[in-house]
């Protein structure tokens, strides 16, 4: 292929059969489709007895007698770490390499998967002694290192649920999912390694945890610290425990406890429309059959001789199906990486791969269109000949990058699957399969086998071909969350309301089919906006900026960005008070950073506009639309029902 590739219009008419060599050696065939038509949920059953160990079997496939609250697997029993450990020892594969890992600073460690089940084995017996049993939650704020896995996997053995917070989050976003969560421990670093810099996590936990209200409770006991960077630390005697100190003394002898298939699994925060995040809850059972399945089937692994890299962050729901457990479960040999992709230069995601030998990469648009500004002469300058798949998640993927991916990265010659998935969903729920499915750059294309994904108009109606509208799943499915933490009222309301009288769970997607029938995601259709892939909340964004002292009122929007796909654009109204006493000097940048403190960097403005109005409705509600119009520089669409119409060109003066 040596076609210009770099202005592909947005109509994208190429398609991409699979090659014969690669079609004669696929995972997946035809016949899922077929069976998973003739018999949904015994296609289901088969699948979970054939990629699972249960200790009971179960006789209940699904259980929607109560919708949305499903069961899946209900009378079965099986415990989640056996199935992603013991079991691939007890094969005879304990040899096979679980993780090669590459620190940041260039240290590396080879983890089979005996070394893995027996590091798990022994912080098991540590946290049993701590008192954690089954139904106990345990978050986990750590960086991409090895016993970050090891720690995840420790809490799942003993039938606790983990909550794993983003080593980006600050200290506020922890402490409130700590306490949402109720956690009674906290499995931690000193720091990690990032942009050639040892940043710290401690501080954040140590903050999280101190100056607590008198109605507040503190559920946490103890807190368990690997040492990585070696730096300073805070120490609590009473709270504060060295992993060193306990873990390689533990006995490597564990047996684990089957637990029903409904146990809870982990919880994971996820933005909303409104201000607080939600905890998203998984189970064992359902959860781990869709994710070893669509991992299995969608990267075509073949465990023997694959290696297969998820660059996510585990602080992510991708993190968790795609380098936890889809890939331990299917008994894969996966690289993990701590630090970013331009330490300590920008080919270092391109020295792992051909370091490593990686088959299989599974990556975000985001990361592609960065290397793309970048240009292709860095990865042109290393041996990238071990690929054979691409993947990518996390925000549609422009034709223009995907070519770019195909072309530069995979040779001209390597499927991408594009995956379309929530944290919710908990496993891919839309892709190509890569040895059967046509593939057209920028189209996430046909649900998975199993699956039954939908395109409907504002009543539920299937809009068929040629048409938008809004993305449904009609029917249950594995992996789907099983509610949200402490909040059953928002579970139904958030997903369910919407389509009640169908039964169909709103995804919150804008889609389209084309006359093929391929589904084309085409972004949020609510108040959430997605930037590098990750999901942000407008409302919990804006109510950071009000919590300032400076500010009065804030509107905050996601506008259209080449390098983010979405990118935070917020207006602000200062409080007089504050303007006369201080002015608004160098203000726009401190709100920027102000917001970076109270949820994280990914939620920093990549704008701050300090404006005099907001455009509102006769009602008093901020109109958006008009304020993204202006964030991308665009003609101002219509004000008709702005209470005040002048607004929007104050506004715009203002921008400028
Ligand atoms: C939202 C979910 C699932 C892992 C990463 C994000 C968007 C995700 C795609 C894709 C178009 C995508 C959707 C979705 N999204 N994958 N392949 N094509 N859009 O998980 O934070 O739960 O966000 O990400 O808008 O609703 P998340």
């Amino acid at each position: 292929m040596s076609q210009p590739i770099d202005h592909l219009a947005a109509e994208e008419a190429r398609h991409f059969a699979p090659t014969p060599e690669f079609a004669a050696n696929a995972v997946a065939g035809p016949d899922l489709y077929d069976a998973a038509a003739a018999d949904r949920e015994g296609f289901w059953a088969d699948q979970s007895r054939e990629l699972l160990t249960w200790a009971t079997p179960f006789t209940n496939v699904l259980d929607w007698s109560n919708p949305p609250f499903a069961k899946w697997f209900d009378d079965g029993e099986l415990n989640v770490a056996y199935n992603c450990l013991d079991r691939h020892v007890e094969a005879g594969h304990g040899d096979r390499v679980a993780f090669h890992f590459e620190g940041e600073p260039g240290d590396t460690r080879t983890i089979t998967y005996a070394d893995l089940t027996e590091e798990v084995k022994r912080l098991a017996n540590v946290l049993t002694e701590w008192g954690i049993v089954r139904g106990d939650r345990v978050a986990i704020y750590m960086p991409m290192i090895p016993e970050a896995i090891t720690a995840i996997l420790a809490v799942a053995r003993l039938g606790a649920a983990h909550s794993v917070v983003f080593g980006g989050f600050s200290a506020d976003s922890l402490r409130s999912r700590i306490d949402d969560a109720g956690a009674k421990l906290v499995i931690t670093a000193d720091g990690g390694y990032r942009k050639g810099r040892a940043t710290a996590l401690k501080p954040a936990v140590d903050q999280a945890l101190a100056d607590r209200g008198s109605g507040e409770q503190a559920t946490v006991e103890r807190v368990l610290v690997v040492r990585r960077t070696g730096q300073d630390v805070e120490w609590n005697d009473e709270r504060d425990v060295w992993w060193e100190d306990v873990v390689p003394q533990a006995s490597a002898e564990h047996t684990a406890e089957a637990f029903p298939a409904e146990n809870p699994l982990f919880i994971l925060y996820t933005s909303g429309t409104t201000g607080n995040p939600k905890g998203i809850l998984h189970t064992s059972g359902g959860y781990l059959t869709q994710a070893a399945f669509t991992h299995k089937n969608i990267f075509d692994l073949h465990p023997e001789t694959d290696v297969y890299w998820c660059t996510a962050d585990i602080g992510w729901i991708t993190g968790h199906s795609y380098a936890v457990y889809g890939p331990l479960a299917n008994g894969a040999t996966q690289v993990l990486y701590e630090g970013t992709p331009e330490h300590p230069e920008p080919g270092r995601w391109w020295d792992i791969i051909e370091k490593y030998r990686v088959s299989i990469f599974y990556t975000a648009p985001t990361a592609v269109r960065s290397f793309m500004k970048q240009g292709r002469e860095i990865p042109q300058k290393r041996d990238l000949s071990s690929l054979r798949l691409l993947g990518s998640v996390g925000e549609p993927i422009n034709p223009e990058a995907w070519m770019w991916f195909r072309e530069v990265i995979g040779a001209g010659l390597t499927p991408i699957v594009d995956t379309w998935w929530q944290t919710e969903t908990g496993a891919i729920m839309i892709s190509a399969l890569p040895g059967i499915t046509t593939l057209k750059p920028g189209s996430a294309q046909v649900p998975q086998p199993g699956i039954s994904i939908d395109v409907v108009d504002d009543k539920g109606e299937s809009v068929g071909n040629d048409a938008g509208g809004l993305l449904v799943v009609t029917e249950p499915w594995p992996s789907m969350l099983r509610g949200i933490w402490g909040d059953p009222e928002r579970f139904v309301d958030t997903y369910w309301k919407m389509f009640a009288d169908k039964g169909f769970y709103f995804a919150g997607d804008g889609a389209r089919r084309d006359a093929d029938g391929d589904i084309w995601l085409l972004g949020r259709v609510d108040d959430v906006m997605n930037v590098s892939g990750h999901r942000l909340s407008t409302a919990e964004i804006e109510s950071a900026l009000v919590a300032h002292e400076a500010t009065a009122e804030a509107a905050v929007v996601g506008a259209s960005d080449e390098m983010t796909g979405e990118a935070v654009v917020a207006f602000v109204i200062l409080k007089e008070s504050f303007l006369k006493a201080h002015g608004a000097e160098g203000l726009a940048e401190q709100l920027r950073l102000w917001v970076g403190q109270q949820i994280g960097p990914i939620a920093r403005p990549r704008d701050v506009f300090i404006v005099s109005e907001l455009p509102k409705t006769r009602s008093g509600k901020i109109m958006r639309r008009l304020l993204r119009d202006v964030a991308e520089g665009r003609e101002v669409g219509d004000t008709q029902t702005l209470a005040d119409t002048m607004v929007m060109s104050t506004i715009a003066k203002q921008v400028k």
